[in-house]
């Protein structure tokens, strides 16, 4: 009998060892129907002198194998943890996956970047609709029905009398209509025109208008704005220059060019061998457009420009076709 105990005790270590299975072995040795039952039961052949020895000697070949069990479960446990751990580690210095962010467009980039200027200067920003009365596009700044100058700011049509808007002129209107001077806003947006679309036209695009109008103001409270302005877009080495020009709307007008930011004046590809980049219209805003919006021109005066928002951002970043800015190719966009 003893034999048979340390014989069995010998084939369960061995097992143990060599097998994962615990709980199998808990069964095959300590269940109901296991080894050490079946040991218990040949105790009726062991010598009643005997018995109580056999029966501790299985005794504690139960608990050295239940403890036994136990602690190979422990092991089994904190090994299967340590392995899923370390299958788990996270190596911080493996370079992270990119996650694509958007950026803003050209044009409003562009935009941002005039806005600040003017903003910077104490102006603020006034909107306007883009399905405009004809009044307000026309009429009040002093271009009647039939006026030639119309012709150049051929628009799309809602009715006679309503249409989207060919300039970002009309908000100058509806600003003095309601505020009384001192007046000082930009106003940026977007406008409309029946141009086909080619590298330099296209039938919707940006303008920014600004205005001031107080007691006192002259053209060259227009031209310090404005010589401030380019210096900010184009450098700090630009030079402006007034050349006298038409609009309905103001008196006097002026076209206004920058020194070539590239050749500085010499005459390059960007200004086309001028030395100077044509960027906006301005003026003296019109009597006639004062008294419209019920300000007394004795009184006030004030000035006014218009500028392109599409021509400062394609000769700012060099872009050559127009066409470029609406066909949001990921690929040109990236660039910017
Ligand atoms: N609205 C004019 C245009 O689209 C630009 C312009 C010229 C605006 C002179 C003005 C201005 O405010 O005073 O061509």
């Amino acid at each position: 009998m003893k034999e048979l105990i340390e014989k069995l005790r010998a084939k369960a270590i061995e097992e143990l060892a060599s097998s994962d299975d615990i709980e199998a072995l808990r069964i095959k040795y300590l269940g109901k129907k296991g080894e050490l039952t079946a040991l218990l039961r040949g105790m009726g052949s062991v010598s009643p002198e005997e018995r109580p020895k056999i029966g501790q000697m299985v005794n504690e070949m139960r608990e050295y194998l239940e403890q036994a069990i136990d602690k190979k479960k422990t092991e089994l446990a904190e090994a299967a943890l340590e392995a899923k751990l370390a299958a788990q580690t996270l190596d911080v210095t493996v370079p992270g996956k990119e996650i694509p962010v958007g950026r803003r467009h050209p044009l409003a980039q562009t935009e941002r970047t005039m806005r600040d200027v003017f903003v910077g200067l104490g102006f603020t920003v006034a909107e306007g609709p883009e399905v405009e009365y004809d009044y307000y596009n026309f009429e009040a700044l002093n271009l009647p029905k039939n006026h030639p100058a119309r012709d150049t700011q051929d628009t799309f049509y809602i009715t006679d009398n309503i249409l989207l808007r060919s300039q970002t002129s009309p908000v100058q209107v509806r600003v003095m209509e309601n505020k009384k001077p001192p007046i000082r806003i930009i106003s940026p947006g977007r406008v409309y025109r029946a141009d086909p679309a080619d590298a330099s036209h296209s039938p919707i695009f940006h303008q920014l208008e600004g205005l001031c109008v107080d007691k006192g103001i002259t053209m060259s409270d227009l031209k310090g704005v404005l010589e401030l302005f380019a210096k900010r877009m184009f450098g700090e080495n630009t030079r402006v220059r007034f050349r006298p020009h038409h609009f309905p709307f103001t008196e006097p007008s002026a076209e206004v060019d920058v020194s070539c930011f590239v050749c500085g004046g010499k005459g390059c590809r960007l200004c086309k061998g001028e030395g100077w980049i044509e960027i906006l219209g301005a003026g003296m805003v019109h009597p006639f457009v004062l008294s419209n919006c019920g300000i007394d021109p004795e009184e006030y005066s004030g000035f006014a420009f218009g500028v392109g928002i599409e021509r400062v951002a394609m000769i700012t970043l060099g872009i050559d076709d127009m066409r470029l800015l609406y066909e949001n190719d990921e690929r040109f966009l990236s660039q910017f």
